[in-house]
């Protein structure tokens, strides 16, 4: 499908904070694909804008957001965060989520896009990150992203319909 032409995707800034609060909410309402429940994050407007100007300031981490210019709602987002050991400081983590009514248009790839671009400036050699194992779209796109299933952790997660595996996937870049 084509992408929708009033979105665009942009490093996060600390003003950012009320907005993610509500794309928070948003993504923990919609689906049982992240790992928070509705309601059960409650992060305050400061403890958000703590969280971003951390972000923003750490070489160690970047987010990228998905924003619609029509209205500056921020559809979704990417994090990526690099491990900081010695022997681990070459791979990052991964967090992806975007508002379902976004969802399907092609954009988690454009996150993903701009999450490897950055690892590559950082000079890292491995990407990870957990996917529940029912989130078929979301495997469809990090397999075709070149993410490989590495292992699976058994009933990792409690959903309302039960529990559920979830994967680990790793990219080497
Ligand atoms: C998973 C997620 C990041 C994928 O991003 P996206 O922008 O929707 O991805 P794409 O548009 O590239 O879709 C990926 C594939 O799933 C399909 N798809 C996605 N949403 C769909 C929908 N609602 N209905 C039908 N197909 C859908 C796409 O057609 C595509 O398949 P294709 O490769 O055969 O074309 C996004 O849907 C999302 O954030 N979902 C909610 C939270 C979540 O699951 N986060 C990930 C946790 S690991």
């Amino acid at each position: 499908m084509m992408a929708n032409p009033e979105l665009i995707v942009r490093p996060v800034v600390v003003s950012d904070a009320d907005q993610f609060l509500a794309l928070w909410d948003a993504l923990d309402t919609e689906t049982e694909n992240m790992l928070f429940a509705p309601g059960e994050r409650q992060a305050t407007l400061e403890q958000q804008v703590e969280q971003l100007s951390k972000s923003v300031e750490s070489a160690y981490s970047a987010v990228f957001v998905l924003e619609n210019v029509l209205n500056t709602e921020i559809a979704g987002f990417i994090g990526c965060r690099q491990n900081t050991r010695i022997r681990d400081r070459h791979c990052a983590y991964l967090v992806l989520g975007i508002k379902q009514k976004y969802t399907g248009q092609g954009w988690g790839g454009k996150l993903l896009f701009e999450a490897e671009n950055w690892a590559i400036s950082r000079g890292l050699h491995r990407l990870e990150l957990s996917v529940m194992a029912n989130n078929e779209f979301a495997i469809k796109l990090y397999e075709r992203f070149g993410f490989n299933i590495e292992g699976t952790k058994q009933d990792a997660v409690k959903l309302s319909s039960g529990y559920c595996d979830e994967h680990v996937m790793g990219k080497i870049l």
